[in-house]
């Protein structure tokens, strides 16, 4: 076995001092949840993508279940949204007791294609979940319209796409519910986090009471109007939110030269590189991933890169193969073949912001050592 003379990691958050002081005076001014930096990061927010509203979230997942509840998503209902994604997009569905239906997506864009929502859509169906996978726009405004045609809601699944731009405009300024998630490999971290940005005051309003365990304005602390869940975005996270923020331009130029820059390197490797941006669609970079040639073994190409210290993965899993997902609707190999086909040619390579140009070499030539 070949021992491995480097190790590049796949992905790193980028902390600076800025980000130490804001999170240290917070711990210095005792006021570690509810105090004055949560909003502090949420008016940053909404200003850097914006939206009218912001609600910060305990993770993106919170967010995406929040969404659930803000879609009027109740026991029996279905949503559509994509398979080939992070399981909680689907899984928010489950836990407001409703069906995920799947529908397959488009292979150049990794992302729904809106045919196949619409001949998916039942007397049952309340909501769509679209996800900007890989940090790529989903198609917004076929969706929206569908939506509208059918009085369906439209929850914008964004955890991956912090920057992007659809139709000229940043997701989360587009009035309809868009999630966004702050673990450390996300463009910015907090943690733990996310944020939740809609143009409806009467969403956000509820969006803040349902993260506070269903308190209102004026409950005092242990009067609950309705049913909730503590999903509250804590201050020293927000700190840290504020920090990044405050670089997010720096950090989201960053990205995208290390991505220019796999472009480049991988011109003469036989597999095919992430979709350009064009006049609607303007990623932002979240990951890189590739995809290999039908037939490639995906599996001992990863396996042979992590073996000369570089670190992959399969990304992204189909959904509905899942193990649970098999066992609870009886899902099978077949139902979603484009899905399935990309879930298995697809891999990620090492991807940040501060990922350096030798270190991006030495990962392409062990990617094309690997294949070849
Ligand atoms: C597409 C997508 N949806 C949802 C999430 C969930 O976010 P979190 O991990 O903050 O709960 C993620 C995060 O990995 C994601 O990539």
């Amino acid at each position: 076995m070949t021992q491995a003379t480097r190790r590049i990691a796949l992905s790193a958050p980028w902390i600076d001092e800025r980000d130490e002081e804001l999170v240290l005076e917070v711990l210095r001014s005792g006021r570690l949840s509810l105090g004055p930096t949560g909003p502090r990061f949420e008016e940053a927010f909404a200003d850097a993508v914006g939206a009218r509203y912001c609600a910060g979230v305990s993770s993106g997942t919170a967010g995406l279940h929040l969404s659930m509840r803000l879609a009027g998503v109740e026991p029996g209902d279905e949503v559509i949204t994509s398979p080939y994604s992070f399981v909680a997009s689907a899984n928010c569905a489950i836990y407001e007791g409703a069906t995920p239906v799947f529908v397959e997506i488009d292979p150049r864009t990794y992302n729904l294609d809106p045919a196949a929502v619409e001949s998916a859509i039942t007397e049952r169906t309340k909501a769509i979940v679209a996800v900007d996978i890989f940090g790529y726009p989903c198609e917004l405004d076929p969706l929206l319209a569908l939506c509208e045609r059918h009085g369906l809601e439209l929850v914008e699944d964004a955890c991956e796409a912090l920057g992007a731009q659809y139709r000229g405009r940043p997701l989360g300024s587009h009035g309809h519910p868009a999630v966004f998630a702050f673990y450390p490999n996300k463009q910015i971290t907090t943690g733990e986090g996310g944020a939740v940005t809609t143009g409806s005051k009467a969403q956000h309003e509820l969006l803040v009471s349902l993260r506070n365990q269903g308190r209102l304005e004026t409950s005092s602390w242990l009067m609950h109007g309705r049913f909730g869940y503590n999903y509250r975005l804590d201050d020293l996270s927000a700190a840290l939110g504020i920090g990044q923020l405050e670089k997010l331009d720096k950090l989201l130029q960053a990205r995208r030269s290390v991505a220019e820059r796999y472009f480049e390197l991988l011109a003469d490797v036989d597999v095919e590189t992430p979709l350009a941006d064009d006049e609607d669609h303007v990623r932002s970079w979240f990951v890189y991933v590739v995809k290999l040639p039908a037939g490639a073994d995906r599996d001992g190409v990863a396996a042979r890169m992590i073996e000369r210290g570089v670190a992959t993965a399969p990304y992204l899993p189909s959904i509905h193969l899942q193990p649970y997902m098999r066992e609870r609707y009886g899902f099978r190999e077949g139902m979603l073949p484009v899905s399935e086909d990309c879930s298995a040619r697809t891999l990620a390579l090492p991807f940040h912001a501060r990922l350096e140009r030798d270190d991006q070499e030495y990962v392409v030539d062990v990617l094309r050592a690997a294949i070849g």
